[in-house]
């Protein structure tokens, strides 16, 4: 590979502009099964100054960490802006970590340009390159209680998801939290190692904002840091597209400060790099983007008008579904705990039998059952072996768990009715989640009126605030916020007394309801 990368500098060549240039060089030569394994995709330049361009720290010395390296595009983008905003810097130091043991040969060569660059400038600089793992050894040095902070540290970490037995997962159990993904490993080891008002710069999926796995997570570093700015990369494809990754990235800066509910946090967004800087700055409280107080602390980032005013709406609101006695859980039929009770046809005459609604069912507004489909049984037999899995026949509505990326919107509901079948139970398939009252039933209005909610461009775009990801787990479901019940009861009324449950329709009624029809042209 030496002898193809070109490594000699360029006349008047910036540190970050020859990182970058033995970055493109590096990627090409290394294949994707590599790149997966070490979660190696470099940082694009621009993206690189958007990030530095958030930092300033007008010390006479700096203390820089990048855990995760590569080439350093991070750390020369940083120290490139801070000198050129910060007059007082005198002496910087970095300490850098990087466990590609051929990618280091190159991190050393880049280092040292720098200090060539910036001992011209009469700024000292000095480094400490690692070829460690980033947290196992830095695990050992805290739990040592021997160790050293930094003034910033700026991190493009590797994303790939930590099975439990991964080293890095067990040693950081109980200590620091989300072990479930290792960017978000990296993001709670960075805030331990960060001196109180230092800076935290990262980009990252946009996963942690919501969901279960990283619930832990959020709990610790919201609680650790104010975000000062959020830059929201609205398409999966475009951020590093020179690498082909597929995720929804947010870069955030942060200060290791107590938090201030008030403070207000810079929020842009772009699709993806081509229109990085076009984007406008909108500045929201940090209460309006984060509820400290709520269990799940999911961060919202809303990314264009439409989806601030639908986020005032949403903030006006109250309730959850738990305060209107409504819950929601996941449909307890798992397919392979069940292969002896599904069956593809009704033997009404010799089995006592129940329908089985499985996600592909559910569509919008309706359920579409019985259908033909490879596997997945439309029936289930009521018997003592299958009836802990089955739910009593009344009012519910069933949403599906998954999207796929093809389909238009995240939230896909369907109602049913008690009188759908003259069945005692029904069966619904894991992929299905069932809202419901425990011990009493919704009414017609009430299932009409939330399913139509759920299907609305309002609570599509609501939902789209939190979550970046295909999933709808009823934890999220749990935490939206919702209308008050006499709302969802009138919006049921105006559903059924139309007769029309075409989605049209739906956001006809739920546009005209709260006034959005100038924000959502049906
Ligand atoms: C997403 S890349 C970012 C590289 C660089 N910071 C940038 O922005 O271009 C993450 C880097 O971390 C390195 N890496 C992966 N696992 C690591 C670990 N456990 N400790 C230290 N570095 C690691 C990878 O080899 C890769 O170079």
């Amino acid at each position: 590979m030496k002898e193809h990368i070109s490594t000699e500098t360029l006349n008047l060549e910036s540190p970050s502009d020859y990182s970058d240039r033995l970055a493109i060089q590096y990627a090409k030569f290394v294949s994707l099964k590599h790149k997966k394994e070490n979660g190696q995709f470099f940082t694009p330049s621009s993206v690189a100054n958007l990030m530095a361009s958030y930092c300033d720290y007008d010390e006479k010395t700096v203390t820089v960490l990048d855990p995760g390296f590569g080439l350093g595009i991070l750390t020369c983008a940083l120290i490139e802006n801070l000198i050129a905003k910060c007059n007082q810097i005198r002496n910087i130091s970095v300490t850098a970590y990087e466990t590609d043991s051929n990618l280091i040969f190159y991190s050393e060569l880049v280092l040292n340009y720098l200090k060539i660059w910036l001992n011209k400038k009469n700024i000292s600089f000095e480094y400490k390159l690692c070829n460690n793992d980033f947290i196992l050894h830095n695990l050992t040095i805290i739990k040592n209680n021997d160790y050293e902070k930094f003034d910033v540290i700026i991190s493009n970490p590797p994303y790939f998801k930590l099975g439990k037995m991964d080293e890095r997962a067990l040693a950081s159990k109980g200590f620091i939290s989300g072990e479930s993904n290792i960017y978000s490993l990296f993001m709670s080891l960075s805030v331990k190692l960060l001196k109180n008002n230092g800076k935290f710069i990262s980009i990252t999926p946009r996963s942690f904002a919501s969901g279960k796995y990283f619930r832990g997570f959020r709990d610790s570093f919201f609680n650790s840091v104010q975000i000062d700015n959020i830059h929201l990369f609205k398409s999966r494809r475009d951020t590093f597209n020179r690498d082909k990754v597929l995720q929804e990235t947010v870069i955030i800066k942060a200060t290791k400060t107590n938090i201030l509910l008030d403070k207000r946090i810079s929020l842009t967004s772009s699709k993806g790099i081509k229109d990085i800087t076009e984007n406008k700055i909108k500045n929201y409280f940090t209460k309006d983007l984060i509820n400290l107080e709520s269990a799940e602390k999911i961060l919202y980032l809303p990314s264009n008008n439409c989806e601030i005013s639908v986020l005032q709406l949403v903030n006006s609101w109250t309730n959850r579904l738990s305060n209107h006695d409504i819950q929601i859980s996941t449909g307890p039929v798992v397919y392979f705990r069940n292969l002896d009770h599904i069956r593809y046809e009704s033997k009404k005459q010799t089995d006592d039998i129940a329908p089985l609604f499985w996600l592909q069912n559910v569509e919008k507004m309706s359920l579409n059952w019985p259908k033909i489909l490879k596997e997945k049984g439309q029936y289930i037999i009521v018997n003592k072996g299958s009836q802990a899995s089955l739910l009593q026949n009344k009012n519910y509505i069933l949403l599906r768990r998954f999207s796929t990326k093809d389909d238009k919107s995240r939230l896909i509901a369907a109602p049913y009715f008690s009188n759908f079948i003259e069945t005692q139970y029904i069966g619904v398939e894991n992929r299905v989640n069932y809202i419901y009252r425990k011990d009493g039933h919704l009414e017609e209005n009430e299932v009409s009126g939330l399913c139509g909610l759920l299907n609305s461009e309002l609570f599509d775009t609501y939902f789209q605030i939190f979550n970046g990801n295909v999933n709808v787990s009823a934890t999220e479901l749990r935490e939206m916020k919702f209308p008050s019940l006499f709302q969802i009861k009138e919006i049921g009324n105006k559903i059924i007394e139309s007769n029309d449950y075409s989605i049209y329709n739906i956001n006809t009624i739920v546009n005209e309801f709260f006034k959005l029809e100038n924000i959502f042209q049906n």
